[in-house]
């Protein structure tokens, strides 16, 4: 009999079709209020999961006797309990490497949208407000020869700290669980202790996983210690930052800005205080999000599960 793998949000159609070769699969677009019940269903007989962008819970699992893998179409895993999966031998595969240059890009974009109000000033433009040259007034900040921070250096901190270095002619410092021969090496980086990367930095930029240790790291006492000029860019995981504390540091003008790719709850509600902030520039958490990345992503993660299914070595295993 087919080993049964529910899928829970949209793959390419070749993937789909690459599953359904070899499996017995169940596909939901993604998963709903509406359709919440047949999700929990399905997974009472799967032996595979592949989505993203849901929350797995242990209860959830619990309803499902039969797994063997679990495989997320992201390389964060904060949407699962890691020691539930270890307690139990159930294999956690997730997609790290091929998202380090596109979400890299998407943190460039970030730094430079804020320094340069790139957003704000286009739709200044939009809006037929443009009557004549611009003054001081929609002048925004220098980026190359600015000193970037980045708090983790891992594979995407490196892919940021490459591009500053070379092409912006950043000085980079960085602040890490052990340090990064490479990066210092080749891009003169140089290790510094937190709260020296946040008094020094004019961009510092978050770059760790969410985990317990993690979780509201960056709080009140940080945004004190950053400079007045400094922007603050998150594409790693919202609830790293006490949002409020952000909030009140960018309204009383603690820091200067905020680039932000992620949230504490997304989508971002419409009431939040940070869309009323013109020195904000909030994406929809587009890390990841171009064709081909996402596309090699979603190959990466079916390859997992496929491999974890027919009991062969998973290449990328977070548990
Ligand atoms: C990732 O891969 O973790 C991205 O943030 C998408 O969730």
């Amino acid at each position: 009999m087919k080993q049964r793998v529910v899928v829970y949000k949209t793959l390419p159609d070749h993937l789909t079709q690459q599953l359904q070769s070899e499996f017995d699969v169940t596909l939901f677009d993604r998963i709903t209020d509406a359709n919440r019940p047949a999700f929990l269903e399905a997974l009472k007989g799967a032996h595979g999961i592949i989505g993203a962008s849901l929350p797995i819970s242990n209860a959830m699992l619990d309803g499902a006797p039969e797994l063997k893998i679990a495989s997320t179409v992201s390389v964060g895993v904060d949407q699962f309990d890691l020691a539930y999966f270890r307690q139990r031998g159930l294999i956690l595969a997730h997609t790290p490497g091929v998202l380090n240059e596109a979400t890299a890009d998407t943190i460039l974009a970030l730094i430079l949208a804020t320094a340069r109000r790139v957003v704000e000033l286009a739709e200044y433009v939009k809006a037929g407000q443009w009557k004549g040259s611009i003054g001081e007034a929609q002048f925004g900040l220098n980026v190359h020869g600015k000193t970037l921070g980045l708090i983790g250096m891992g594979r995407i901190g490196s892919a940021v700290a490459r591009r500053a270095h070379h092409g912006f002619g950043m000085p980079i410092l960085y602040h890490n669980t052990r340090p990064n021969a490479d990066a210092e090496r080749e891009l003169g980086a140089r290790y510094v202790s937190r709260d020296a990367l946040l008094a020094q930095s004019d961009f510092v930029c978050l770059m760790l996983p969410l985990t317990p240790e993690t979780e509201r790291m960056i709080g009140a006492r940080e945004f004190g210690l950053m400079k007045r000029s400094a922007i603050f860019i998150n594409a790693s995981r919202g609830r790293i930052v006490d949002e409020a504390a952000m909030i009140a540091a960018l309204q009383a003008g603690t820091i200067h800005g905020a680039g932000l790719d992620v949230f504490e709850v997304e989508p971002l509600p419409a009431d939040s205080p940070l869309l009323k902030l013109s020195n904000v520039v909030a994406l929809p958490h587009i890390g990841s999000a171009t064709h081909e990345t996402r596309q090699a992503m979603a190959e990466l993660a079916v390859a997992n599960l496929v491999a974890g299914l027919r009991g062969e070595v998973v290449a990328h295993r977070a548990a």
